[in-house]
C-alpha cells in the first residue's frame, strides 16, 4: 500500500511523511526529491529552464513510476506529493483511486508562518497569492480519502492521527 500525503506548500507533507514512515517502518519517498534525482536539477532550476508544464509532465511520470513499481512488488511506502501534484488531471485517478490519500489541511496563517518569510525554493509560492491559490486547489485536495486538520499539531501527533484513522478504514 502507498499512503500519499497531499496539501498546499508548507502544510507539512515532508515532515509528517518522515514521521509516519518511521512509525510504520515503511520507506519514505518525497516526490520532489525523486524528481530532482531523476532530472539532476533542483526544482527552481527545472521551473526556470523548462517551465511549469514540463515540470508537471515529469512529476506525473515520476508518480506513475512509483505507483506502478509498488503495485508490482506489493511494497508499502509513504509518499509525500508536491503541493500541485493533484492539479495534474491525468494522475488524479492514481492518487485518489490507487493509494490511501491524506489531505494535510493547513490554514493560510499556518502556511505563512511556516514558509512565508523565507526563500523556501518554491517557485510558485507567493505570500500575496497563497490564500487564493489554496482556495482554488482546496476542492482537489478534498478528494483525498482522509482529511487531517494540522493547525497547532506536531508532525508526531498528525502521523499518529493518520495511523489511527487508517486502522479504522481497513
Ligand atoms: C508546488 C509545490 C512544491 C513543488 C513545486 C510546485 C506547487 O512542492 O512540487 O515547487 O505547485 O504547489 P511542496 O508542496 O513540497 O513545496
Amino acid at each position: 500500500m502507498i499512503i500519499t500525503l497531499t496539501g498546499y506548500m508548507g502544510s507539512g507533507k515532508s515532515s509528517v511523511g518522515k514521521e509516519l514512515s518511521s512509525r510504520l517502518g515503511w520507506p519514505f519517498i518525497d516526490l520532489d526529491g525523486y524528481i530532482v534525482h531523476k532530472k539532476g536539477m533542483s526544482i527552481p532550476e527545472i521551473f526556470a529552464t523548462e517551465g511549469e508544464t514540463a515540470f508537471r509532465s515529469v512529476e506525473a511520470e515520476c508518480l506513475r513510476d512509483i505507483v506502478t513499481m509498488h503495485q508490482l512488488t506489493g511494497e508499502n511506502a509513504v509518499l509525500s506529493l508536491g503541493g500541485g501534484t493533484v492539479t495534474i488531471s491525468s494522475v488524479q485517478h492514481l492518487i485518489f483511486g490507487q493509494t490511501f490519500s491524506v489531505y494535510l489541511s493547513a490554514s493560510v496563517d499556518t502556511i505563512l508562518q511556516r514558509i512565508g518569510g523565507t526563500d523556501s525554493g518554491r517557485p510558485l509560492f507567493d505570500v500575496d497569492k497563497a490564500a487564493a491559490m489554496l482556495e482554488k486547489r482546496r476542492p482537489l485536495y478534498e478528494k483525498a480519502g482522509l482529511t487531517i486538520v494540522t493547525d497547532g499539531k506536531t508532525p508526531a501527533e498528525i502521523a499518529q492521527e493518520i495511523i489511527d484513522e487508517k486502522e479504522k478504514n481497513i
